[in-house]
């Protein structure tokens, strides 16, 4: 099905989310053949540009981040065609019955049936404004054809700021207009989370607390904060990845099977999880939750710069670039089982990925290495990169005796032949140009998150004594991190594997 005809808007067009991710996914859907035949994008920003500065500065975009430009070279010139630009003052209401003008003009020629995608890829301190400005405009009435709003992250500071956000939204569109991004939702591998749950009679039925251990996310990345000091320092870890992608995560490895895999059931059943989560008391934070900043180190004679040395950032900056935490999720299925989150900037390697340990045989039949006998099943599901599934289980050492070994059964989308996996800019804009909003964040999940990740930014704010743990960048982050675990178990390390 292909969408309706229509305009992409996009609001700081010539920023960075422009330039890697958003014109080089949308030359990747035209060149399946997944645009509509009338279609155009419209660039906004203060930089001056004409059309073809535009297009040249995007088609460098495409030829370094397109999926697919290596075989379908020779298309970008036919689809620079589509790309239009605009230079105003988007802070300026005064500027927008200018732009509206410019923008129904372009409808006109493109016949695009006054549909529009407005996509704020702008600061967020620009999102209660543009919606407004929109608004008052009447670029959200319906009556002569569809109207959306794409949101990017980061939906708020805290709880109040995200409410606020919400409210600020909801006052201009509505719900079913707004179509709030976390690209987590949009990699092919969280979605097969739900088709490896709920498509195979042989997990779900051990999906619970009656034979799972614990649950273990950990999304790493080896590089450190690079040139987003500025924003990072108001962000930290936390809010940066914590209160969305990998909350989305545990929300996707809990819920409840969706009645339908339709956009309500299933964001019904992730806002259920986040509203079960057991709340973490300020005073209880350091118990559950472990912060990081990575300090200079040399990795193999090569010098790793340490967070505080990084442009933008303040040099006595509290800032976590790493955190681990460990909560519980109130609810039938999962009562008492731990869920363990792990993230950070500077790590070892680049790995996303989502652990199930299993419980244990009820007795130990068979002798091998004290450490194979502590292990248990584990179901490891890869997010990236080498996407794919791994399931860990006991094998009999062959030869005498009954001793065990460890092995795995092991599936890498890679061994797919021809198997092209779309980003998931690509997905997701793909998505909300069809009206489907299943993997776009609701206000009640987004408030949700928020909810629970309020008391723990509370605490580090209001005491000072919380460490702020020092580690080595290229390691796994600070040692005391391994104490969060219970039993003997510790995290995967997935490089040491
Ligand atoms: C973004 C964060 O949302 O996600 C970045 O702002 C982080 O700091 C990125 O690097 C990770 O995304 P991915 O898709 O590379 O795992």
């Amino acid at each position: 099905r292909q969408p309706e005809k229509h305009i992409l808007v996009i609001f700081g067009a010539s920023g960075d989310l422009t330039y890697r991710k958003l014109i080089p996914s949308v030359f990747d859907l035209y060149t399946q053949k997944l645009l509509p035949d009338n279609f155009g994008v419209l660039g906004l920003g203060r930089t001056d540009l004409s059309d073809d500065q535009f297009r040249d500065k995007m088609k460098e975009g495409i030829e370094k981040f397109s999926g697919t430009i290596k075989t379908k070279k020779g298309m970008e010139e036919e689809f620079l065609t589509k790309l239009f630009y605009y230079a105003f003052n988007t802070k300026e209401e005064k500027e927008y019955p200018d732009f509206k003008n410019h923008l129904e003009s372009l409808n006109k020629k493109l016949k695009t049936g006054n549909n529009y995608i407005f996509y704020l890829a702008t600061p967020p301190s620009m999102y209660p404004l543009v919606p407004k400005f929109l608004a008052n405009n009447q670029l959200n009435d319906e009556s002569n054809g569809f109207k959306r709003l794409i949101v990017e992250k980061p939906f708020g500071y805290d709880l109040e700021s995200a409410r606020s956000l919400n409210r600020d939204l909801q006052n201009q569109f509505r719900e079913d207009q707004i179509y709030r991004i976390d690209h987590y939702l949009g990699k092919e591998t969280v979605q097969n989370l739900l088709v490896t749950r709920f498509s195979n009679g042989i997990f779900e039925p051990l999906w619970n607390r009656n034979f799972i251990d614990h649950v273990e996310i950990t999304s790493a990345e080896d590089i450190g904060v690079g040139d987003r000091g500025g924003y990072y320092e108001d962000s930290g870890a936390l809010r940066d990845m914590v209160q969305n992608h990998l909350m989305l995560l545990a929300s996707l490895v809990a819920m409840e099977p969706p009645a339908l895999i339709k956009d309500e059931s299933i964001r019904n059943e992730i806002v259920k999880v986040m509203q079960s989560l057991r709340p973490i008391p300020e005073e209880k934070v350091p118990e559950f939750v472990i912060r990081g900043q990575y300090i200079g180190s040399e990795i193999r004679g090569k010098k790793q710069k340490g967070y505080r040395e990084e442009k933008g950032v303040n040099p006595k900056s509290r800032t976590e670039t790493f955190v681990a935490m460990k909560f519980f999720i109130d609810n039938w299925r999962w009562a008492g089982v731990p869920f363990y989150i792990r993230t950070g900037k500077s790590l070892p390697t680049r790995v996303t990925e989502i652990v199930i340990h299993f419980r244990p045989t009820p007795h130990h039949l068979f002798h091998g290495d004290k450490d194979i006998m502590k292990q248990k099943n584990q179901l490891v599901i890869r997010i990236q990169p080498d996407e794919g599934i791994l399931l860990k289980f006991g094998m009999k050492v062959p030869g005498a005796g009954f001793n065990v070994q460890d092995v795995n059964m092991d599936f890498h989308y890679s061994e797919l032949n021809d198997t092209y996996l779309p980003s998931a800019y690509e997905r997701l804009l793909l998505d909300c140009m069809l009206g489907d909003a299943t993997l776009y964040s609701r206000a009640d999940a987004v408030e949700a998150a928020w909810e629970f990740v309020d008391p723990i930014l509370k605490a580090w704010k209001n005491q000072p004594c919380i460490k702020v743990h020092g580690y080595p960048a290229g390691t796994w982050g600070p040692d005391v991190s391994d104490q969060l675990i219970e039993g003997e178990q510790t995290w995967r390390y997935p490089c040491k594997n």
